[in-house]
């Protein structure tokens, strides 16, 4: 029995909110744990989305996920987008905050990418401090998540889940274990996923991630827009087992399905673990439902990204 996970409430199953299935939620109320945002979606909008989200959030814990903090990057932190992060953290009170162990840009340059840390002692104490800096303006412990790589640096000294593990120490932060990032950076550098679960603070791990990807042969492509694979799966028990349990979210960013088919997805978790299925309707979606709402073009077969989902589709 680890859990801890910084105080926080295992929320149950929940997933991504996205745009399409706003009308499905606010007309249907599906019995869905708990969704998570894309916080940037929603921080310089007012009008629908704003209405929607805090209907949601009157009704369902919400917690806010970001993609532009931009923890590991040498550029001063940017204390433009932090006091948004913070405003709109006080009006719609989410369980928890989360961003990525990553840098999006430098030299005040955004590539809207999620790109992979130096693994070294420096690059650790530069994060470190800058995480402390963050959790200080925003009064809370920050969560955040190990992303998908598929380069390195060779001057990297630790491995992934020693970084890691120590950041979430000397910062006093929470990790947010994405079980399908672990799988696609493993097969990407060849290194053992059990072992990246296995070390990592387990008494700190807020929230879980969940996806599909994109397997190109030579290596796996963190596509989110797939059904999760088996070897993930077996991850998560892995994970769930170490943890003792915490908040499992699914993303689904490209040929998203309808919102049943979603559900059906992440409560397969329930399965994995040995928890039975509540709601029997939820979990037999049909595979014509499924096959007709994911019509799917060539174009999706772009590598999707949380970054797709701001200025497109907050309108
Ligand atoms: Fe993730």
């Amino acid at each position: 029995m680890i859990a801890n996970r910084l105080g926080h409430p295992h929320l149950g199953m929940g997933v991504g909110l996205r745009t399409v299935h706003f009308d499905y939620i606010l007309e249907n109320h599906p019995p869905v744990d708990w969704f998570e945002i894309i916080s940037e979606n929603f921080m310089d909008s007012r009008g629908r989305p704003r209405y929607v989200l805090e209907q949601i959030a009157e009704r369902y814990p919400v917690v806010m996920h970001g993609v532009s903090l931009s923890i590991g990057s040498t550029d001063q932190l940017n204390f433009e987008y932090l006091p948004k992060l913070k405003a709109l953290a006080n009006e719609i009170k989410p369980l928890w905050i989360s961003d990525h162990v990553c840098w999006t840009g430098v030299a005040g340059r955004n590539t809207h990418d999620l790109l992979p840390m130096p693994l070294t002692e420096a690059s650790l104490k530069h994060v470190v401090e800058r995480i402390r800096t963050v959790q200080d303006f925003l009064e809370r412990p920050f969560v955040f998540e190990n992303p998908s790589t598929y380069v390195g640096f060779t001057g990297s000294t630790l491995s992934e889940w020693e970084f890691i593990a120590r950041m979430a120490e000397d910062a006093n932060c929470g990790l947010l274990l994405d079980v399908n990032n672990v799988y696609v950076s493993s097969v990407n550098h060849d290194f053992d996923p059990e072992e990246f679960i296995r070390s990592v603070p387990h008494e700190r791990v807020v929230q879980f991630h969940l996806a599909g990807h994109t397997n190109r042969q030579t290596h796996l492509i963190d596509t989110h827009d797939n059904h999760v694979v088996d070897p993930v799966w077996n991850l998560y028990r892995l994970a769930h087992q170490l943890t003792g349990g915490v908040s499992t979210l699914l993303e689904w960013d490209a040929k998203i399905p309808p919102f049943p088919v979603l559900h059906a997805e992440v409560l397969k978790a329930k399965q994995h673990i040995g928890e039975e299925l509540a709601d029997t309707r939820i979990a037999t979606v049909s595979m014509e439902q499924e096959t007709d709402a994911m019509g799917i073009s060539e174009d999706d077969l772009a590598v999707p990204h949380p970054l797709h989902h701001i200025a497109a589709e907050v309108i």
